[in-house]
């Protein structure tokens, strides 16, 4: 049977899976997702977890991980992380299926690119932290596997405190051979990897109010704990640069029921985007959300306040090409040449479907939300096709860079595994 290039495409994608199985599932792999199921139905016990995990004694944990050096931590880290990956895929749960557009197997991808990135050549980061981000930071969204984002903020345990917990589960496998200190430190990692700065305030069964502290990014004294902040670097530079334009664009299609969605999808910025005063709470538009983006990446922002080393430099030029995007928006009629308009359309799905999200769910919202496009005012639709068409050039620029960086530093094996399995798919990604 014949299939079309991108049905072709998305199958190739699938090996990027397959590439990850390996060996036979035992007994208690098999039961684990039954656990963390049960587990996660237990809302009280899970608050409970994590209001301990965030005042985990961080200092005394990381004496107890040494390694001799980066390459042997990257390598070991490389390890689990695999058969993690293998233990998940096993039972059903994948960047590919399970995963929604915005957080499926692009943003894994290149979260994996940017953590080798960020982690190169940095001599202020420890062999401990190298082993410790590398695997929270390449599984920082598993929780996805078990909370869609529709709704998410009224739930009582979000995507990142389940991920502390399915990584809790996943470590207590005899094969993981981790030690208690690096087990609790790597979920304490993904349990504090979103980046709010306030409490959550948390309305349990019993009716209850809870109010559960942001984790601490640093000890009493001040010190930063490296390998956590890493860990929202790497997230921050995918919610950055010319991918987020494309990430959020196909995350819209889980508002796609609300009242407002036309105006959440029109475009404010001209002349200057809305003072936030005059706007309604809660009405931000997308495209305000990513100028909110842009001008946070500085020390003058939580979000960024502790930013240092190679994530310095690596996030300028991110937030400089997300400028670039939303001028482009902002002024399409001197930023897209009318020779391309014609064809913006197709390259914009192109770019959404094996760039941004080669997944299945990845297809379907860029279909969807390009048929919602097609219906806006003329002038909201070409803004948008021109920012997109901006961030197809920066992005091929910023995959040509990392590319001729991970060219320069040793590759693991999950690097190799899914290379060879999936050369199609990173190579889009990478495109
Ligand atoms: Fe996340
Ligand atoms: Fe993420």
């Amino acid at each position: 049977m014949l299939v079309s290039g991108l049905d072709k495409r998305s199958n190739l994608c699938y090996s990027i899976l397959f590439s990850l199985r390996g060996g036979i599932q035992t007994k208690e792999e098999q039961m684990l997702f039954d656990i963390v199921k049960e587990r996660l139905k237990n809302e009280e016990g899970c608050l409970n977890y994590i209001e301990k995990l965030r005042v985990t004694n961080v200092g005394d944990c990381l004496k107890k991980i040494s390694f001799s050096n980066s390459d042997t931590a990257l390598a070991k880290a490389a390890e689990i992380t695999r058969y993690i990956l293998r233990v998940l895929t096993d039972n059903g749960f994948n960047f590919l299926d399970t995963m929604d557009p915005c957080h499926g197997v692009g943003h894994f991808v290149r979260s994996y690119i940017n953590t080798r990135l960020l982690l190169s050549l940095d001599p202020l980061v420890e062999p401990a932290d190298v082993f410790l981000t590398y695997i929270s930071a390449v599984l920082h969204d598993v929780g996805r596997c078990f909370v869609p984002p529709v709704g998410e903020n009224r739930l009582a345990v979000p995507h990142s405190w389940a991920g502390a917990i399915v990584i809790d589960e996943l470590f207590k496998l005899d094969a993981c051979h981790l030690s208690a200190e690096a087990r609790q430190l790597v979920s304490f990692a993904i349990g504090g990897h979103q980046w709010s700065v306030k409490p959550r305030v948390v309305l349990s069964e019993g009716g209850a109010t809870r109010v559960i502290e942001s984790f601490p990014v640093e000890d009493p004294h001040g010190k930063l704990y490296k390998f956590f902040w890493l860990v929202r670097c790497v997230d921050r530079l995918d919610g950055n640069g010319s991918t987020i334009i494309g990430r959020d664009f196909l995350h819209a299609y889980n508002e796609i029921g609300r009242a407002d969605f036309a105006e959440y999808l029109s475009v404010f910025l001209e002349p200057h985007p809305r003072e936030k005063n005059l706007r309604v709470p809660g009405s931000e538009t997308l495209i305000e959300g990513l100028y909110r983006l842009a001008t946070t990446q500085n020390n003058s922002s939580p979000y960024s306040r502790h930013d240092f080393g190679n994530m310095i430099h690596i996030c300028q030029v991110q937030t400089w090409r997300l400028l670039l995007v939303l001028n482009a928006v902002q002024h399409p009629e001197i930023a897209t040449p009318s020779s391309v308009k014609r064809t913006m359309s197709r390259q914009t799905r192109d770019w959404l479907t094996r760039s941004i999200d080669p997944s299945k769910n990845g297809q379907v919202a860029a279909r969807v939300m390009l048929d919602h496009l097609d219906a806006m005012p003329d002038r909201v639709r070409l803004a948008w096709l021109s920012g997109f068409n901006q961030a197809r050039w920066l992005y091929s620029e910023w995959s040509i860079e990392a590319r001729h960086c991970l060219d320069q530093i040793p590759l693991d094996d999950l690097y190799l595994r899914l290379r060879r399995g999936t050369e199609y798919c990173v190579l889009d990604i990478l495109a």
